[in-house]
């Protein structure tokens, strides 16, 4: 086993990210043959972005911890400001706002020739003693696997009993740990373009059903006039989105947390959004926006979309949708695919995004431990 110990790494210290996204490159690789990874830049732009929730990194380094180093605020020793070998990574986020139980995000990854020698255990302690110290008492950590190639593979199922996933390294390392299964995702992808008649057609189906409403699209920051509205529409997202059997709060959304994710997503690319509005009185009834990363034109990503309880029934949800990736497609002709992630469970958005063209190609299981109850 190789002698290392775990150190904190800031955004404010280059090499550190750099690494990380060197690992996420070649994680991204393994499992599925492509880069999927955001930029450097991203990255630290969202490390940096601390407004709703601490983010933390820690990174395993070979050798032993050097002698008089400074102590970061997770209690660990941090990162030297010289680049050092980087044997693997946890990333994770503290909610401040609310889910004040949580320690969320979490992703561990170890470098291939490094796996089975506890690295990847120890960074879980770490974490455990994180939560003490912070009074969190519960981990929530996010696996991702192939579909295809994880078919062949026993399956493990989530409490909900909704979709599964193949026990692979990644399931067998949560499940040695004692995490349960809380929920699958599933992520999938459109091939743009989307025939031009689909789209105009779909577009107008629904158009026809949403009387009473209309549509407002931007690029960027959300106008004055929206972030209300806009605010209302992300606190329904974490309120109404199915989350398994994951222990969560709904956020809490003002127009100050609506202003600084723009400003975040702002200096990393651009964000095109639609929204639905009740005709009459202005009030925001759905949003939908895509994120295109600076330097990545061709994958956009597709984030969140929600239509408000007391709008659903009318398309509204096909409308935004058919709206906003036929803006994408104007404005980003280089877009080559799309993906989006939904819980499996999430029927009505599952058929929206199938009838869209939209495919499964991998999954990713959220995994749950309760500290108190696992001692
Ligand atoms: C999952 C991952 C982080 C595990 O890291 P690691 O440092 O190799 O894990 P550890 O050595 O601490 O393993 C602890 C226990 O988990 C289980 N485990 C880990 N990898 C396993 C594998 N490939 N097959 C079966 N069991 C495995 C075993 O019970 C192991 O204990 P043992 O070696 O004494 O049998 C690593 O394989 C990885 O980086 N994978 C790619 C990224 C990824 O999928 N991340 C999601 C992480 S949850």
């Amino acid at each position: 086993m190789p002698e290392f110990h775990l150190v904190e790494g800031a955004p404010a210290t280059p090499w550190v990210v750099g690494a990380l996204h060197h690992l996420e490159q070649a994680t991204s690789l393994e499992l599925f043959g492509e880069d999927r990874t955001m930029s450097v830049e991203s990255l630290t732009h969202n490390l940096s972005t601390e407004t709703s929730a601490l983010k933390g990194l820690l990174l395993a380094l070979t050798g032993p911890i050097p002698a008089d180093c400074e102590v970061g605020r997770f209690g660990l020793p941090l990162a030297p400001t010289e680049p050092a070998e980087v044997l693997g990574t946890v990333s994770f986020t503290l909610p401040l706002r609310e889910n004040r139980h949580l320690i969320e995000d979490i992703y561990i990854q170890v470098a291939g020739p490094n796996r089975r020698q506890r690295i990847g255990s120890a960074m879980l302690d770490s974490l455990r003693e994180i939560a003490a110290a912070f009074e969190r008492d519960t981990l929530l950590m996010w696996t991702e696997h192939d579909f295809a190639a994880g078919s062949q593979l026993p399956q493990v199922s989530p409490t909900t009993g909704s979709g599964s996933l193949p026990v692979d390294a990644a399931a067998s390392f949560a499940l040695a740990h004692q995490f349960r299964l809380a929920q699958v995702e599933r992520q999938s992808r459109l091939h743009l373009p989307i025939d031009p008649n689909l789209l105009a057609e779909f577009s107008a189906a629904a158009e026809a059903a949403a009387t009473g409403y209309r549509l407002v699209s931007w690029h960027g920051p959300t106008p004055q006039e929206y972030l209300a509205g806009v605010a209302a529409a992300n606190w329904a997202i974490s309120a109404d989105a199915p989350t398994g059997g994951i222990d969560w709060e709904p956020e809490n959304w003002d127009e100050r947390r609506v202003r600084d994710l723009d400003a975040m997503l702002d200096r990393s690319g651009q964000a095109v959004s639609t929204i639905a509005l009740v005709a009459d009185s202005g009030e925001v009834a759905g949003l939908t926006t895509i994120f295109v990363e600076n330097g990545r034109l061709d994958r956009p990503y597709q984030f969140n979309t929600v239509v408000l309880a007391a709008h659903r029934g009318h398309r509204l949800g096909w409308w935004l949708k058919a709206v906003n990736l036929a803006r994408l497609e104007v404005h980003y002709p280089q877009a080559k695919h799309i993906d989006t992630w939904n819980a499996n469970e999430n029927e009505h958005m599952l058929a929206i995004n199938t009838a869209l063209g939209y495919r499964i190609w991998a999954i990713s299981g959220g995994w749950q431990l309760k500290l108190a109850a696992a001692g």
